[in-house]
């Protein structure tokens, strides 16, 4: 059985979809401070199989030190956190508490429990501002905002652990820019508010829910101006998660990126949704924003050569796969769930 915190969020419903369909059973962990558990009941009816979702919070170890105990957890997958870097600038102390306290009340429910085998979502946000591309895992790290420093200071923490107690196996997997959904279009990205990404925007815009996108610069160092990221799709971060597991049969710790190591601009973007869905996408130039960087993209051989594992799907893939979640749910999950499905199942 795999405990996967943070399970009803954007990726955390993809990694339990990969879960599920290699036949690993999935006990799924979720305050539901930024998810719907809409998004379970539905990965529930793509796969064909059922999981169990608690609703709880990584920060109370008591209730998850009796989820590892209880459901007979063997490894854990763990994606719960905040992850809004502009708000993390505003309230720095909640994102400690939650990403960092969290991961440090899980973790000692684990080895309380003795589960010892973690994968952890990081993020390329740890490497802060390139000094040379693409970014390996060797490059320098410097995270310049407080959600970034809470990534940064989670994986010191593991490091300690595991150079304290070399049975852990561990995997710190840093993600790239997740985007896209599941082909079925029942799962995807349901940010609430304002959305702070670029695909969720500009999807967004194509439904008519915005009237236009702001392009925050245009007079970066790159071929069109703006900036360039390496954009992969939310399926095949997922699959990562699997082979990450499977390299964990024996002790140690592995730190890894997964991304495309192709870089998208944000006008390959805008171009690219715009010929998937038919829809223009208006948009304005706009200052750059602050902390924002020209281009960051993978060097993702560390995981191929390690893990076996390497993304597959095309920017058009991902823009496609994004369009047809939008345009199947206007507005998200909200008026989804099972009306009589009490909180946990
Ligand atoms: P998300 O907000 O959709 O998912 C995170 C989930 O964690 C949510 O369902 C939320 O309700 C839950 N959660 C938050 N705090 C919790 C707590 N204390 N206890 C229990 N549940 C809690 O975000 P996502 O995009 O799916 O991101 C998943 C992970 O990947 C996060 O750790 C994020 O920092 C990391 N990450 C995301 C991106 C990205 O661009 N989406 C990039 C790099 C890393
Ligand atoms: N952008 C716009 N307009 C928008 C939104 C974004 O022009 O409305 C531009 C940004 O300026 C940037 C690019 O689109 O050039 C990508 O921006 P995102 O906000 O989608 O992604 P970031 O690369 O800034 O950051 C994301 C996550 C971080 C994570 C990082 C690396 O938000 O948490 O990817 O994984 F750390």
């Amino acid at each position: 059985m795999i405990l996967l915190t943070g399970g009803a969020g954007y990726i955390g419903s993809h990694v339990c979809m990969a879960l599920l369909d290699a036949g690993l059973d999935v006990v799924a962990v979720d305050n539901l401070s930024n998810s719907n558990k809409a998004s379970l009941e539905r990965v529930q009816s793509i796969c064909g199989r059922s999981l169990v979702f608690r609703h709880a919070d990584i920060r109370d170890e008591a209730a998850i030190y009796d989820i590892l105990r209880c459901c007979g957890v063997t490894a854990v997958i763990h994606l719960a956190g905040l992850k809004a870097v502009g708000d993390s600038n505003v309230q720095p102390i909640t994102y400690y508490e939650n990403n960092v306290l969290g991961t440090m009340r899980l973790v000692s429910a684990m080895t309380k429990a003795k589960v010892k085998t973690l994968v952890f979502s990081s993020s390329a946000t740890v490497y802060g501002i390139p000094t040379y591309l693409p970014l390996d895992e060797k490059h320098p790290l410097g995270p310049t905002n407080p959600y970034g420093r809470t990534k940064l200071f989670i994986e010191e923490m593991l490091k300690d652990l595991h150079r304290s107690d070399d049975e852990w196996r561990i995997g710190i997997l840093r993600y790239f820019n997740p985007v896209g959904a599941h082909e079925s279009g029942l799962v995807g990205e349901d940010p609430l508010g304002v959305p702070n990404n670029l695909l969720p925007f500009v999807a967004q815009v194509a439904i008519g829910r915005r009237d236009k996108l702001t392009i925050w610069g245009n007079d970066y160092d790159t071929p069109d101006g703006t900036g360039i990221r390496d954009f992969i799709h939310v399926v095949d971060l997922a699959s990562g998660h699997l082979s990450a597991l499977r390299h964990l049969k024996e002790p140690g710790l592995l730190t890894v990126n997964l991304g495309t190591g192709a870089g998208s601009s944000v006008l390959d973007v805008v171009r690219t949704f715009e010929a998937v869905s038919g829809r223009p996408i208006p948009y304005a130039i706009g200052e750059r924003r602050a902390g924002d960087v020209a281009i960051c993209y993978a060097d993702p051989t560390l995981a191929e050569r390690v893990l076996g594992w390497k993304s597959t799907r095309s920017l058009a893939q991902m823009c496609s796969d994004h369009w047809c979640w939008q345009s199947k749910n206007p507005d998200g999950y909200r008026g989804a769930e099972h009306p009589e499905r009490s909180s946990d199942f």
